[in-house]
């Protein structure tokens, strides 16, 4: 039996270059090796969207779309809507038993979004407990893994720290589950801060050639290469993250010492990378058009993908009920 890899994504819209190099090369990689649950977390994202739940539904079909069309397997990987299997709901309910407040209120990432997000009112139950229905997203499956970038570490952290409860109160349950740490690419947006929808700075899979190009063209690069004749720094530019991925390992090499000497200028560097970037992202874009057209077969893959997560799921809460009295 192969081990058990857990992760979702919250519905927030169409995906981009961040989401694909940070996440699902790597879940497309996971699926060949692992039995391997993605899900879309549209419960978590209430936690934050609760005054304006509208976009959800949308943004699941297209981030469906976007996943399939970068390869996520629906033959490979258990594909589902959180939501629609309730089991997490009642885990999250008698795990929240045995969870501390003061558990919660430690995570590092509770009282930074709280600040970050500060126009959304975030004193709710809901968004405190977040790391917690997380907790229950990944034990409900019993999942030995979940990929997780270095900023989810501390949720994972905390839910070992639940199992560890759960498993000493009622008896060995559930696996510890560890993080597979997944070096998360530097994929900077076109105004070199961190590519993210919230900035208003992506590059989106469904963008077309001709606004891949204007984006391009309009990207910061090294903020201290100011003429053509001074020399620059890869390391900090964002183009050259995306020469990393999308272009031949010799224009990468080319790049990374014409860059520093000043023999290459920021324009000719940016053509030599559009032209691969347009044609890898093209059959992506195609595919994903295709399924958000094709709706009912989106809709044919979720219900596949509730049905074997349900099953799992279902038999895990009998467990549970059963070792806290309530069968
Ligand atoms: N918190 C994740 C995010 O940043 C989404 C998520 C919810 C998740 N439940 C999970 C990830 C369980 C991994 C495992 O969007
Ligand atoms: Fe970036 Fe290329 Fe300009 Fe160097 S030459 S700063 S890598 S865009």
């Amino acid at each position: 039996m192969k081990p058990r890899v857990l992760s979702g994504m919250r519905p927030t819209g169409k995906l981009h270059l961040g989401h694909l190099h940070g996440a699902l090369e790597n879940w497309r990689n996971l699926q060949n090796k692992y039995d391997c649950f993605y899900f879309v977390a549209d419960w978590h994202a209430l936690t934050t969207d609760y005054s304006d739940p509208s976009g959800i539904k949308e943004s699941t079909f297209e981030m469906l779309a976007d996943w399939l069309a970068c390869g996520v397997d629906p033959s490979k990987a258990t594909i589902f809507v959180q939501s629609h299997i309730k089991e997490h709901a009642e885990l999250a309910l008698l795990l929240a038993m045995i969870t501390p407040l003061s558990w919660l209120e430690r995570v590092p990432t509770y009282k930074e979004m709280k600040e970050e997000l500060r126009d959304k009112d975030l004193a709710t139950y809901g968004f405190l407990g977040y790391p917690l229905l997380q907790t229950a997203d990944i034990t409900v499956y019993k999942a030995n893994y979940v990929p997780v970038g270095e900023d989810q570490v501390p949720h994972l952290e905390l839910g070992r720290e639940i199992v560890r409860r759960f498993n000493y109160l009622y008896g060995e349950t559930f696996p510890e589950p560890q993080p597979l740490l997944t070096k998360v690419p530097k994929i900077l947006g076109t105004d070199g801060k961190k590519m993210s929808k919230s900035y208003g700075n992506a590059i989106y899979l469904s963008d077309p050639p001709s606004e891949i190009t204007e984006k391009i063209m309009k990207m910061y690069t090294d903020p201290k290469r100011l003429r053509r004749t001074d020399p620059g720094d890869p390391d900090v530019c964002g183009i050259f993250y995306l020469h990393k991925f999308h272009s031949s390992e010799e224009n990468v090499f080319m790049v990374n010492r014409e860059c520093r000497t000043a023999g290459i200028g920021c324009v000719d560097c940016k053509k030599l990378l559009l032209p691969s970037l347009i044609k890898e992202l093209a059959p992506i874009r195609e595919k994903r058009e295709e399924l958000i057209r094709k709706k009912h077969e989106l809709e044919e893959i979720i219900r596949e993908g509730d049905k074997k997560a349900r099953e799992v799921a279902r038999e895990t809460l009998e467990e549970v009920r059963e070792k806290l009295g309530l069968n």
